[in-house]
């Protein structure tokens, strides 16, 4: 075969192939352009050709030269342009694009507003970093109550204190120092204690707090409001217990359990063979904490109430570790995806 015959040859190889795979495209390039390729051969067979040849069969290796790289830039491009993706048949169905999923602290808390705005509350926020006033004083915390103290509380400076909020009563200060009643209201956020990191405890958890405040409001009003939240929350079936507590900013105070999700009363291990679980503490507000944001104990009542959400969350989701909320793990989040 002649020199110029080859070189034909080449030239419809090059035009004829055809490929996706970047590696295919990698070898097509090796073949032709690599060091050792045919293009190289060509040149070395070309120093043994007689003189009058020489300026066809260059002008011809070099346009081949020349088409060989154009097709692998075009191979390159075209591999790159559909992320490696075959694209011949496109009758096939497309890629599924993955889609995220929402955190379960997420969907809990937004499961919890929907079934207080349903009841008329507003959403009321407020900072999380706070003063002494915010979140103790005006809640009628005396000066020597432990959570004041440097193992409950994280303190970013002392006198003045300036602390992270150990729990979102303190957004409520703020509505009752800005607003007087009928005052119906729940914040939700994010709030910080700090303990030691545990399957059951952790330093930074989120609440949602509600407060009601009017005329006449009463403990039979609060307990009503109990039992729609949590037949609301966790079933029709649902049964609450009120258990005498104490919490320095309501009076009378107590512990709010439901009938265990799990066995449903009957007794089991999850509720320690007891039928209920905590969920809140609640309370009628201390006419203190009133007066100390001006507004009349004489006039109005209120109740207050308070719960964590991963607690929540834990009982509907199944969720054994506290610490799971935090880690974002892939495979935890993802099992999410069918509650958006
Ligand atoms: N603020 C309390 C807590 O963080 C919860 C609570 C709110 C209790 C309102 C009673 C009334 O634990």
């Amino acid at each position: 075969m002649t020199m110029l015959d080859k070189i034909e040859k080449y030239l419809n190889e090059i035009e004829n192939f055809q490929s996706h795979d970047p590696e295919e495209v990698e070898n097509f390039r090796i073949k032709y352009l690599g060091r050792k390729g045919l293009l190289n051969e060509l040149f070395e067979e070309f120093k043994t050709i007689p003189k009058e040849e020489k300026p066809e069969v260059g002008k011809k290796i070099n346009e081949l030269k020349t088409r060989a790289r154009e097709k692998v830039n075009e191979l390159k491009a075209a591999a790159t342009s559909t992320s490696g993706r075959q694209i011949d048949d496109v009758t096939r169905p497309g890629y599924p694009e993955a889609i995220g999923s929402k955190h379960p602290i997420s969907l809990t808390r937004q499961e919890i507003i929907t079934i207080f705005t349903r009841l008329g509350y507003t959403i009321s926020e407020g900072p999380e970093i706070e003063d002494d006033w915010h979140v103790f004083s005006a809640l009628n915390f005396p000066d020597e109550h432990p959570a004041r103290d440097m193992q409950d509380t994280f303190f970013i400076t002392r006198d003045p204190d300036v602390l992270l909020r150990t729990h979102t009563s303190s957004v409520q200060v703020r509505v009752m120092e800005n607003e007087q009643p009928p005052i119906r209201t729940i914040s939700p956020g994010r709030v910080f204690r700090n303990e030691a990191i545990s399957a059951r405890a952790h330093c930074i958890f989120h609440q949602v707090e509600g407060l009601y405040i009017d005329k006449n409001v009463s403990f039979a009003d609060l307990k009503q409001t109990l039992i729609y939240f949590a037949k609301e929350m966790f079933g029709t079936e649902t049964q609450i217990r009120l258990r005498p507590s104490f919490f320095p900013f309501t009076e009378p105070s107590a512990e709010m359990d439901i009938s265990c999700t799990l066995c449903g009363g009957k007794g089991c291990k999850i509720c320690k063979y007891t039928g209920f679980l905590e969920i809140l503490g609640c309370g009628m507000v201390d006419p203190n904490v009133l007066k100390a944001s001006n507004i009349d104990p004489d006039v109005y009542t209120g109740f207050a109430f308070g719960m964590g959400i991963e607690r929540i969350a834990q009982l509907k989701f199944n969720v054994n570790d506290l610490r799971l909320y935090f880690e974002n793990d892939l495979r935890f989040l993802e099992q999410f995806k069918a509650k958006i």
